[in-house]
């Protein structure tokens, strides 16, 4: 039940139809019995800063979770970026304080790698090919560095951006060899798609099926389809397959507790 005292929470993003962090956000609430609800905002790119601007004069607005395109521009209209938005460049959430300060941080890196580590899955001493180089896939990049991957290679189809993020996470982990590279899977253990692609049944299949091998697993951040076209081939190949939504999943109470609608105690 919506009442007077429910507290809001919005997800910014253009489109918007395909998120997922609604359903998953408000079942958590009405698990927990928190007087909390989550809706979709459609924000296209030259909206965002009316909306922060907006957002500051919502008294009950518990804060944005922020998804494609947004991730990287709102650190701009933010008073403070949390320690991993900043290594990142890019954040996922923002907490309007209660003197309607906006504060900002990054939970797709500590999400992805949560979802992993639940499934058994882990990254410590693992050669990762990342494709993708946009805001969740510099999370990702982080996230796995900091684990201990031994080695990262990102694919991304602006090669430049590849070479700009292999950069930073070699200089934040040297202790991973981080470089760019092309969509290449022979010698991984670990093939992450960080990019967009398989949203649409359209959409290319990141890597070529045809050099995926059964020792490999294969994760996805795409939740909608489920199974992705790289999924289905790579099960088809008897690759180990991860969900997109676990890394969603992962990320649920770490998103409640940094709004500060979170259940007592948790
Ligand atoms: N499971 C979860 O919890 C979760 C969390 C966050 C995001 N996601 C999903 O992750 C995906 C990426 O989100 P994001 O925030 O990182 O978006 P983003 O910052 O816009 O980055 C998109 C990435 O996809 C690549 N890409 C897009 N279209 C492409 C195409 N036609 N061919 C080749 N590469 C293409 C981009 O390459 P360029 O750099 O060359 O443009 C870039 O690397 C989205 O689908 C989102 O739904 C899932």
């Amino acid at each position: 039940m919506i009442t007077g005292t429910t507290r809001v929470v919005g997800i910014i993003a253009d489109p918007v139809a395909q998120v997922r962090s609604p359903q998953v956000m408000n079942a958590y609430f009405a698990k927990h019995g928190i007087d909390a609800i989550m809706v979709p905002m459609h924000v296209p790119p030259d909206g965002v800063s009316s909306v922060l601007a907006a957002a500051r004069q919502l008294r009950n607005l518990a804060g944005l979770i922020v998804t494609v395109p947004h991730k990287t521009r709102v650190l701009e209209f933010c008073d403070d970026v949390c320690e991993q938005a900043r290594l990142v460049g890019a954040a996922n959430a923002i907490r309007r304080t209660a003197e309607g300060q906006l504060v900002c941080d990054m939970f797709d890196g500590q999400g992805f790698l949560g979802g992993l580590l639940a499934n058994g899955i882990d990254p410590r001493g693992q050669k990762v090919l990342l494709l993708g180089a946009g805001g969740a896939a510099s999370a990702i990049a982080f996230a796995l560095a900091a684990r201990g991957a031994s080695a990262l290679t990102i694919a991304n189809r602006t090669q430049e951006k590849a070479r700009a993020l292999a950069t930073r996470v070699a200089s934040a982990f040297p202790a991973c060899r981080v470089q760019d590279g092309p969509p290449d899977p022979k010698g991984f253990d670990l093939v992450v798609n960080g990019t967009s692609l398989g949203l649409k049944k359209e959409d290319p299949i990141p890597v070529d099926p045809k050099l995926l091998e059964p020792t490999m697993t294969v994760a996805e951040v795409i939740m909608k389809p489920e199974r992705t076209a790289l999924i289905e081939a790579a099960a088809s190949k008897g690759c180990r397959v991860h969900l997109g939504r676990h890394m969603l999943e992962a990320q649920v109470r770490l998103l409640a507790e940094f709004l500060g609608v979170a259940p007592e105690g948790a």
